[in-house]
């Protein structure tokens, strides 16, 4: 019965209680549970190969289209200087599944370890127990992977050979591993209700992971899904208020596809409707370009970052 209302609870923040009412409420959770502080993790897109055929992602392996790179050592390592000079807290390391291999990976960790000496969070898709142990004692702390959707069909037919189970249990594996966790989902997919929603926020709580990030989808015209309806923005700041009061431990970024559908208003409406966390990347630009998970992506850099957490009157400490 407990678990009835708060689906209903949360189904209610979804779709009937007023956005405003979600904002203020949402502000005051934020502040009681993690301040006024905004965490600016600095993204790098080393590489957009990927192994996997999600039927949504334009970095899908069968989509020929694209032209697939790999940033060097010195590239990431420069990246990452680069991004700790600005002020990102944390460096996160982000590609493809299956794209390099696990020892070229792990060096490249242990130099930002050594080096930057600043937590490093891996989203880089499944991987064995022995990879994800390997990265961990080279000095990944954090792990970044979504569950997508947590409706079972509606996985299984957008990630073709895979099941929601799975899913679920590298996140456990990955929590016995003593990773922070990461977890996060699609909204406005095709066929997603928002009772499958709700779902979705109640497996994070369940899970407790200790990030979210959740945010619209957006159709790529290179693949399956390239001519269906993405998720909007008012949906997207929903979500996050929602997130905000069943996850008020959590970290909850306002995340780049939000910023990709609202670019003028998406990072800070993210941030009043309890998002703490913004991701810049630092990919080098002749690169960025082509890490086309959906179309006209926005690259959010550190100057709008900054503006973003000053016009939603928040504080950081950026130099
Ligand atoms: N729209 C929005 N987000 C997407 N992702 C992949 N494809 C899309 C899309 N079309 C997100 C997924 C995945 C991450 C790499 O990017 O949530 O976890
Ligand atoms: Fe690969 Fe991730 Fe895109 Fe799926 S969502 S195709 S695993 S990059």
């Amino acid at each position: 019965m407990a678990n009835l209302m708060q689906h209903t609870d949360i189904l209610n923040f979804l779709q009937n209680t007023p956005l405003e009412k979600l904002r203020e409420e949402a502000s005051k959770v934020l502040e009681k549970n993690k301040g006024r502080h905004v965490f600016v993790r600095g993204l790098i897109e080393f590489s957009n190969r990927c192994k996997r055929n999600c039927r949504y992602c334009g970095l899908r392996t069968q989509n020929k289209s694209l032209e697939r790179y790999c940033l060097s050592h010195e590239e990431i390592l420069s990246a990452a200087q680069n991004a700790v000079r600005e002020g990102a807290d944390t460096i996160v390391l982000q590609s493809g599944e299956g794209a390099v291999k696990a020892g070229w990976l792990a060096e490249i960790v242990s130099e930002i370890h050594r080096r930057l000496k600043v937590p490093i969070t891996l989203c880089v898709g499944e991987a064995s127990a022995k990879d994800y142990l390997l990265w961990r004692d080279a000095g990944a702390s954090r792990y970044l992977l979504k569950h997508e959707t947590s409706n079972p069909a509606l996985y299984a037919s957008l990630h073709p050979g895979y099941e929601l189970a799975g899913r679920i249990e590298h996140l456990k594996l990955l929590r016995s591993l003593g990773y922070e966790l990461g977890g996060g989902f699609m909204l406005g997919l095709p066929g997603q209700s928002l009772e499958s929603l709700a779902c979705d926020i109640a497996l994070v709580r369940d899970l407790h992971t200790d990030m979210c990030g959740a945010g619209p989808f957006i159709p790529q015209r290179n693949t399956p899904l390239g001519h269906e309806r993405g998720g909007g923005v008012e949906l997207s700041l929903r979500v996050i208020s929602a997130l905000r009061f069943a996850l008020p431990w959590a970290n909850l970024p306002a995340t780049t596809a939000l910023a990709s559908i609202d670019p003028a208003f998406g990072q800070i409406n993210g941030l009043k409707h309890g998002a703490n966390v913004l991701m810049p990347s630092f990919t080098p630009e002749a690169s960025s370009s082509a890490y086309q998970i959906y179309d006209k992506k926005n690259r959010v850099r550190m100057a709008e970052a900054r503006k973003a957490i000053e016009l939603a009157g928040r504080s950081h400490s950026l130099p």
